[in-house]
């Protein structure tokens, strides 16, 4: 399928569709080589399919979607790449679609932040039998990301995302609730999240925070715009990124991050997990992302000894321990201990709406490590304190004694 891929009403290129297997077959005429994805590779003003290829391919629900396998079935679509096609590739985090050659369509008619969408996609991915009359691919749903199973849809004219948790605790939806409560009492910009239930089973439900004017520039886009030595972190590369495209506060911002996923034990912050936003017309950075996406934390696929131990816990995206990663912390000169009083009462009110999918005990569990971490973040910022008022110290006695020398030259 020939198509011009567009960046919201900009052509970006010229390009065919491979109609078997949904890739990225042949590039043309690059109309604005600046509108593409933050990341493709351009050399001598072409484009590298591979490199654009993988950005389109992982457009698409990735593989490890659950309950996809039987969700395509039902759709009658070979895979997700050609499902993406289907629905022009169109998304509700970004602004990039394809035109196929063919048509006259126009971006103010087909996008889905002023444009209503079906249902049928994302009602099939939820699990409903196929209907009789014939499908209407027009939805979000097949170009949105992770595994959790989830569906965009309109709710009181506003888009929002509905997540579901994993078996056996579903705990991921209520961590969401956590997790921006905490963010909520640490002045950290955030997505609210809230909890639906469906058919007896909990999911979060956050409004899209990105607009008809703005788009979502993950993280791995990001540590693709430049070059990374080996010598350099993937930390300070990440950093090295945002400060040349003229984002200065990713330290601030990965301050805030890294101290959030220590306190709720985030097992998942990856490079899709956090990103900035950019104005998709003019392309100016607006600054990071509220944070979203934190619901892979809280032990929530653990068992309560599990929990206490902490043995297990994964830790992304810099480091592969919270406790190395929360070193990168530059100053928590930020925290109001005390706006975390009440942590515990609003972690136990949150999960003892749980049902069954929570129970005293786990819910003391889930407290009980998020006031152990804080007290941990607390003392390494006593800590921290007392290290830099020695410092200054050391360094205004320094201070002293030369004023004192500089006195002698003086006076001699
Ligand atoms: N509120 C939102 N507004 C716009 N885009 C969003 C929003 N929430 C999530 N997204 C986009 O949808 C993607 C999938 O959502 P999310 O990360 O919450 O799902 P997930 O299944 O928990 O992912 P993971 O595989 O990381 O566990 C995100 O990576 C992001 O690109
Ligand atoms: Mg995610």
């Amino acid at each position: 399928m020939k198509c011009k891929l567009m960046h919201k009403r900009t052509a970006v290129a010229d390009i065919e569709i491979d109609e078997v297997y949904g890739g990225i077959q042949s590039i043309g005429t690059v109309y604005n080589p600046e509108h593409l994805p933050v990341g493709v590779a351009l050399h001598g003003g072409i484009i590298e399919r591979a490199s654009l290829n993988e950005w389109w391919c992982d457009r698409s629900i990735p593989a490890s979607r659950s309950g996809i396998e039987t969700a395509l079935v039902t759709l009658g679509v070979g895979s997700t790449m050609l499902l993406l096609t289907r629905s022009l590739g169109l998304s509700l985090s970004d602004q990039y679609w394809i035109c196929p050659v063919d048509t006259q369509l126009k971006w103010d008619d087909v996008n889905f932040f002023e444009n209503a969408f079906s249902d049928d996609i994302g009602d099939i991915l939820f699990g409903a039998a196929k209907k009789g009359v014939a499908l209407d691919f027009s939805s979000p749903d097949s170009t949105s990301d992770g595994n959790l199973q989830k569906r965009w849809k309109i709710i009181d004219g506003k888009r929002c995302l509905i997540k579901g948790g994993s078996a056996p605790f579903r705990q991921q939806p209520f961590n969401e609730v956590i997790a921006s409560g905490i963010m909520e009492r640490l002045d950290i910009p955030h997505i609210p999240y809230s909890v639906i239930w469906s058919d007896g089973a909990p999911y979060s439900v956050c409004e899209d925070f990105v607009t008809k004017d703005s788009e979502l520039v993950p993280a791995w886009r990001i540590i693709k715009s430049r070059k990374k030595d080996n010598s350099t972190s993937m930390y300070m590369h990440f950093v090295n990124c945002c400060d040349a495209l003229g984002v200065k506060d990713a330290v601030l911002f990965l301050d805030r991050m890294i101290t959030l996923d220590y306190i709720i034990a985030n097992e998942d912050r990856h490079y899709g997990n956090f990103g900035l936003l950019r104005d998709a017309e003019t392309l100016r950075w607006l600054g990071f992302a509220p944070i979203y996406d934190s619901g892979t934390s809280l032990g929530y696929n653990k068992m309560i000894f599990e929990m206490r131990s902490e043995r297990d816990v994964v830790c992304k995206p810099f480091k592969n321990k919270h406790t190395e990663q929360l070193k990168l912390v530059s100053s928590f000169d930020w925290i109001d201990f005390d706006k975390l009083r009440d942590v515990r009462e609003f972690i136990l009110d949150v999960l003892s709406s749980a049902g069954e999918y929570s129970d005293v005990s786990r819910a003391e569990a889930v407290a009980d490590g998020v006031e152990r971490r804080i007290r941990n973040v607390r003392s390494l910022a006593m800590s921290r304190r007392k290290e830099e008022t020695e410092a200054d110290t050391l360094s205004t006695e320094d201070d002293v004694e030369r004023d004192v020398a500089e006195d002698y030259t003086q006076n001699f």
